[in-house]
């Protein structure tokens, strides 16, 4: 959690408010028959979560779901990565905003060390995990890290992802000005590295995929704010206290915890989460600026 959101005083919930592991593998048993196939763990801090393995364990297993990614700041990787590989987990995405210590260190606030997520990464692939990272970059913050990354990218063979610094929660203190659009970083990607454009490998890819001219890396732009995707958005979001949201940017979720410690059949929760999805109307990014109601944050919703 960012600094302004964890603080002494925080109120964790109690345990028996979250969802169990059993809880959190029925409800994507019950609902894969309605099409999903792609689950990502991410928080919050999902390496934080005691025994996650097992979770990927279980979720693996699962007919129908393909794709088993996690999201994580890559601090625990090195220690976590052999059992989730062994567990099931087919990819990893690790965020990593700047390669200079210093600028890394005023961005992310809690002490950790470039290194040790360095070692995460190359711990993650010796594992047979397919990694990719993303940076968010901020105007004035770390611009001057976007070509480090890219090289990086190259050296480490990882995908490097860049993403618009978007207005998630109500504590980041976003303003416009903040954002470097994706034009902006494409033109300093390809001050070194000529681009080509790649086609889209599925419906809903969120990143605008290239490959560097010299074959050496792939990297995306995630361009949220520049040019919104919520018109193929295809992900539902799940909050550890068994909230379902159908944006990140949504102030609301739907609440399966119910009816998953419930006696309800199966069937009821797919008929819920059906109509749930079909009825929504999100699409906050293609709104931005029009008297949007306040947000969750992105360390309880996930990015
Ligand atoms: C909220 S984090 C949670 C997972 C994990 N703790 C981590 O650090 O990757 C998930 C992703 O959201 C991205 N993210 C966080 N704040 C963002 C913002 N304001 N705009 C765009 N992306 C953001 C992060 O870079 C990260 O890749």
């Amino acid at each position: 959690m960012p600094a302004e959101v964890f603080g002494p005083d925080y109120a964790f919930l109690p345990k028996d408010e979250i969802l169990s592991f059993e809880e959190i593998s029925q409800l994507v048993q019950t609902l894969a028959p309605l099409g999903i196939r792609k689950i990502r763990l991410t928080g919050g801090e999902p390496l934080l979560r005691r025994g996650i393995d097992d979770l990927v364990g279980l979720l693996s297993a699962i007919d129908g779901v393909d794709d088993l990614a996690i999201t994580t700041n890559g601090v625990l990787l090195a220690h976590h990565a052999e059992a989730l590989a062994l567990a099931g987990l087919n990819r990893v995405t690790v965020s990593l905003d700047a390669l200079d210590q210093d600028v890394f260190t005023a961005m992310n606030g809690v002490g950790a060390k470039v290194d040790r997520v360095l070692t995460g990464i190359r711990t993650a692939r010796l594992h047979g995990l397919p990694v990719k990272i993303n940076a968010v970059i901020q105007r004035g913050v770390n611009e001057s890290e976007i070509l480090p990354l890219v090289r990086m990218a190259r050296e480490e063979g990882v995908v490097m992802r860049f993403i618009e610094y978007m207005d998630v929660g109500e504590t980041n203190g976003w303003n416009m000005k903040d954002v470097v659009p994706m034009a902006d970083i494409l033109e300093t990607i390809q001050s070194e590295f000529p681009l080509k454009p790649l086609d889209p490998t599925e419906p809903g890819e969120v990143a605008k995929r290239f490959r560097l001219a010299d074959g050496s890396a792939e990297i995306g732009i995630i361009s949220s704010v520049t040019k919104p995707f919520c018109t193929g958005c295809q992900r539902l979001r799940l909050s550890a206290d068994g909230q379902l949201f159908t944006c990140l940017f949504a102030a609301q979720g739907h609440d399966v915890k119910q009816l998953l410690r419930g006696e309800s059949p199966d069937e009821t929760l797919r008929t819920m989460v059906s109509s749930l999805w079909s009825q929504r109307t999100d699409r906050y990014s293609e709104e931005r600026g029009q008297g949007n109601p306040p947000r969750a944050e992105m360390s309880y919703l996930g990015g």
